[in-house]
């Protein structure tokens, strides 16, 4: 007998794609990069923090509080070891990666960056790696580059060198882009990047829940991540940054928590992380992402990866084989460890139309620019339709779907 695959493994674990299958075995959820569906894990976690351990945390006195600040912090620590870094005091939760960058942009950005400096970041870049660095350009007169991509769709290092100067402070990249797919080579980056004394960012949203990201093997300052991204509930994402930097990077919000001291006229700062946790936190959601990353760990990232390659590969071979389809970023022949995703148009039809008709099909797979309307812009597109993969995902889905939209290309072209 064949040994199970991952799909087959895990499925069971997610009521949303375990009871609809046994509905009427027909969803297929291919927008995982959108958001990840939620274990059983994660969603008891949440259940039993809040019927047995709720209260506040680093307040009260009183034994529920002690024990929610208990789980609150050891997810701290998780979330710390899924990662590599050196300390949980590095770890900052935040609501999700958007928050994180802009905790960075403003914190950082406002008390380091002056004008003139530069700051690089990528065209494919989701609009949470964009906007939070035009604010800060509005503010301090910094400029942004923005480094190009080669004709297969992958991070142009050439044009990266030709924009990296003594005034770069920070290059902020995507891990995995959510439309193009591709992986960038983040320690390359990070060996430039070092050589003119810059700053490094990296968005893994598209990547935590893929491939194992290990911060020793990295020389960057600052990683952002979202909980629901990775099997974890959403209103949840943290940034790690190193030590020595949020040491001396000011508070970004004010209020309850962050403060050591507070008088009339001024406060006095936590240590870290608190210093940047104003407020109650998500104290619930936080746990549940430690849950998150306990799951993905037993599952072993590098099986994850082997499965979603599979997975990968097949869907490239299917879709290459449906006339019209344009397919962005690299191929998995061009790029072996790209992102289980891929993003197309279809000549002449609109990517809303293709995913309406799939719907209709209980095909779920996102369209529109995913939050990356420059980088459709620099391929003339409005839109596209992309397809999204996880562990969960099996060969048969791949197929059905395959097949649903070469059927669908065909019904809308003969109506058009
Ligand atoms: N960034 C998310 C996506 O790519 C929302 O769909």
């Amino acid at each position: 007998m064949n040994k199970p695959t991952l799909a087959e493994k895990t499925r069971g674990d997610f009521p949303l794609i375990s009871e609809y299958s046994n509905i009427d075995n027909n969803l297929i959820y291919f927008d995982h990069a959108a958001t990840s569906q939620k274990p059983k894990k994660v969603l008891q976690t949440i259940e039993n923090y809040y019927s047995r351990t709720n209260a506040n945390v680093h307040r009260g006195a009183h034994q529920l509080s002690a024990m929610a600040t208990e789980a609150f912090e050891e997810a701290r620590q998780i979330t710390a070891e899924f990662i590599g870094a050196k300390n949980s005091r590095e770890i900052v939760f935040t609501r999700n990666a958007t928050e994180a960058i802009n905790l960075v942009a403003h914190s950082w950005g406002n008390s380091t960056i002056k004008a003139g400096d530069e700051i690089l970041l990528t065209i494919m870049e989701h609009h949470s790696n964009l906007v939070p660095w035009q604010l800060l350009s509005q503010r301090t007169n910094c400029v942004l580059k923005h480094i190009g991509i080669t004709d297969n769709g992958e991070l142009d290092i050439a044009d990266l060198k030709s924009k990296l100067t003594n005034k770069t402070k920070l290059i902020s990249l995507v891990h995995i882009s959510n439309t193009l797919g591709c992986c960038n080579p983040i320690q390359e980056v990070a060996s430039l990047a070092k050589q003119v004394d810059a700053l490094v960012l990296v968005d893994a949203c598209q990547s935590l829940a893929h491939q194992k990201i290990d911060l020793n093997k990295l020389d960057i300052d600052f990683l952002v991540g979202s909980a629901h991204k990775f099997c974890g509930p959403t209103g949840i994402g943290f940034l790690w940054g190193k030590e020595k930097i949020l040491e001396i990077m000011p508070p970004f919000l004010g209020g309850g928590e962050m403060i050591e001291e507070a008088f009339l006229e001024y406060s006095t700062w936590g240590d870290l992380p608190h210093k940047f946790e104003a407020g109650t936190p998500a104290i619930g959601e936080a746990i549940a992402m430690g849950s998150a990353i306990q799951y993905i760990q037993n599952l072993g990232l590098k099986n994850i990866h082997q499965w979603e390659k599979i997975l990968t590969q097949h869907l490239f071979e299917n879709l290459q084989c449906i006339p019209d389809i344009k397919i962005l970023g690299p191929t998995p022949k061009q790029q072996n460890n790209r992102g289980a995703l891929a993003t197309f148009s279809v000549k002449g039809l609109h990517s809303n139309d293709i995913s309406e008709i799939l719907d209709t099909k209980g095909i779920c797979i996102r369209s529109g620019h995913h939050c990356c309307q420059p980088l459709h812009r620099y391929y003339g597109l409005n839109s596209t339709a992309r397809a999204s993969l996880s562990f969960t995902s099996t060969i048969q889905e791949i197929n059905l779907f395959s097949e649903a939209l070469s059927e669908t290309i065909g019904f809308l072209k003969s109506n058009s």
